[in-house]
């Protein structure tokens, strides 16, 4: 099956009532790892790559996989998205390369750090909008600004600094047109996000459940949402690591955003901490290995868990036979003559 529009897929997510994970990758193993998980659980997926991993893996390199992974699991839809587009010559690049999806981070100026005004995020993003629909593929913007850094991109902080006001969500989405939008409700990026178990008094899905009611037809993003298990970071620290205790966001909590509108849910965090505890496991254990494939093997093995576990608790593991995908050039034609730019391809439930 060839790479399929990002904004089908949600769009179909949202006719199921299910959200879809988008998981970064940087290399091989972490493609191969989503890939088996999306065929053992049955599941559409979106595939990920920040600047900074295309940046580690080389461009061609990662997109080249990606399209072996489409031949190689025909069967399964994949959208392949830039993660945090900092510019819009960044997303013009990945959507030369063949992404199907991008987002425009509006919400930090071009250094990715600054946070920008709501009138510079709306007009980069609606440039994105213009250049990317044309084209067929699909956009994601972000009002509010998430906490933490990922891979040198994101303001710092924590996810509490710049939560989404509802009525400037409303106005960004009608002047941008985007297709999905990145909420900040309180998360944020990287392993550190709650020093206890966050529950609705930390993370604030009333705002998301209150933009959600304003814009039923617009696809809304979970950033930051690794749920960071104390297994994993027990793993990693049982083998020599050093990570300071720690919560992420609860799976229960996303799957009330999911009941809300939430639609692509994006996980970096947890499958870095399979990895490397897998990793540090085979080192620690028998430190005589010297073979790469003797711990990239069980690492591979590990994230793929990880990944057909949220497929599971998302809902949608079983789903990525549910539809033929839509060519790139007819979605393109769909935006021109107006049927998606405010309707979704499939009604929503
Ligand atoms: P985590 O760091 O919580 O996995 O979030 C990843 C992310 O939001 C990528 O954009």
């Amino acid at each position: 099956m060839p790479l399929v529009s990002m904004r089908q897929l949600l769009d179909e997510a949202a006719k199921g009532g299910y959200g879809v994970g988008a998981f970064n990758v940087n290399d091989m193993e972490q493609i191969q790892a989503i890939m088996a998980a999306a065929k053992e659980t049955k599941s559409p997926v979106i595939v990920q790559a920040s600047r900074g991993a295309r940046q580690f893996a080389e461009d061609l390199y990662l997109f080249k996989l990606i399209q072996a992974a489409a031949e190689l699991n025909p069967e399964i839809p994949i959208a392949m998205h830039q993660d945090h587009g900092n510019s819009f010559e960044t997303c013009k690049s990945a959507i030369e390369l063949g992404y199907t999806s991008v987002m425009m981070d509006g919400s930090l100026k071009e250094d990715g750090k600054t946070p920008s005004t709501f009138e510079e995020n709306v007009a980069v993003t609606k440039r994105v909008v213009d250049y990317a629909h044309e084209r067929g593929v699909t956009v994601e913007g972000e009002i509010g600004v998430l906490g933490g850094v990922e891979d040198g991109h994101g303001a710092g902080g924590s996810g509490l600094d710049h939560i989404t006001d509802p009525d400037q969500a409303v106005e960004f989405a009608e002047k941008t047109g985007v297709d999905a939008l990145a909420i900040a409700i309180g998360t944020s990026h990287g392993a550190y996000k709650f020093t206890k178990k966050p529950d609705g008094s930390v993370l604030k899905m009333d705002v998301l459940i209150a933009i959600h009611k304003r814009l039923p037809n617009t696809h809304l993003v979970m950033h930051g949402s690794s749920s960071v298990p104390k297994d994993l970071q027990d793993v990693v620290n049982q083998y020599g690591g050093k990570l300071k205790e720690t919560w992420g966001v609860p799976v229960e909590e996303i799957q009330l955003g999911i009941r809300n509108g939430v639609r692509k849910i994006n996980v970096d965090t947890d499958n870095r901490l399979a990895m490397t505890g897998a990793i540090r496991k085979v080192l620690w254990e028998t430190p005589e290995k010297f073979d790469p494939r003797d711990y990239m093997k069980p690492a591979r093995e590990a994230m793929k868990k990880v990944v057909a576990l949220r497929m599971v608790q998302f809902g949608q593991a079983g789903h990525a036979g549910d539809y033929a995908p839509i060519s790139i050039e007819q979605i393109a034609k769909g935006y021109k003559d107006g049927t998606l730019s405010t309707q979704p391809l499939v009604a929503a439930k």
